[in-house]
């Protein structure tokens, strides 16, 4: 059990890490939370910086949300699960996306604030269900397109990603009642936080002061 706790705080720890507060600070040496929306996300970095800088951030960040899922599962690999095994640990491996998601956004490296998690959501589902994270990818660009605001694409995916993770949660036949219920609420948990985490995009939309994709103005 211990060794749970210790990777769900290595877990924690590697979603801490700030890229899109690194980068910009490395190499423009800019606070990006004084920047744009403030947020320390890639979306940010793109409107502040552009994509030269916001494409890496996002893609650092979403590995973020995959290693800690890869590394249990490399530990994993060809473990021998015994009685004493009472948790089958590939069934848990959520935990440890939701505990990198859980850095992003209160990061222990930003005095325990951070960004929306939704990149290191995407890395950790995709480590986790490649379809519907790339389905979640698609249904992103298809809405943030259409309405030209990136927090509503990032808002309606992460909603039906993680209708498609429940799914893929009740459909799994390794996992015992208990664990496929935690790792409902740790799904549900991760997604409702993400979208809490919108909260000042939801004021923006309902002011009409919310940055579109292309506008050059930032509030
Ligand atoms: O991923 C965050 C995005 O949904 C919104 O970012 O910078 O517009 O608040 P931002």
């Amino acid at each position: 059990f211990i060794y749970i706790i210790i990777a769900l705080f290595v877990s924690y720890l590697i979603g801490s890490i700030p890229w899109g507060y690194i980068i910009p600070k490395v190499f423009r040496n800019i606070d990006i939370r004084e920047h744009g929306s403030k947020n320390v996300g890639s979306t940010n970095v793109t409107r502040t910086l552009g994509k030269k800088f916001g494409i890496p951030v996002f893609l650092l960040d979403s590995f973020k949300g995959a290693l800690p899922i890869i590394i249990i599962r490399y530990i994993l690999q060809g473990q021998i699960h015994t009685d004493l095994n009472f948790i089958n640990q590939y069934d848990i491996v959520i935990f440890y996306g939701v505990a990198a998601g859980v850095g992003h956004i209160f990061s222990i490296f930003l005095r325990g604030k951070g960004g929306k998690a939704v990149a290191t959501g995407v890395g950790a589902v995709i480590a986790l269900n490649p379809i519907v994270g790339l389905s979640g990818i698609l249904i992103f660009f298809i809405v943030a397109f259409a309405t030209r605001y990136v927090s509503i694409g990032s808002v309606v995916a992460t909603f039906l990603v993680g209708v498609g993770m429940w799914i893929s949660v009740a459909l799994a036949p390794s996992q015992t009642f208990e664990t496929q219920f935690f790792n409902l609420i740790a799904i549900s948990f991760m997604c409702l936080l993400i979208i809490y985490m919108h909260k000042k995009n939801f004021i923006r939309l309902k002011n009409g002061t919310e940055n579109r994709i292309g506008q050059k103005k930032n509030k």
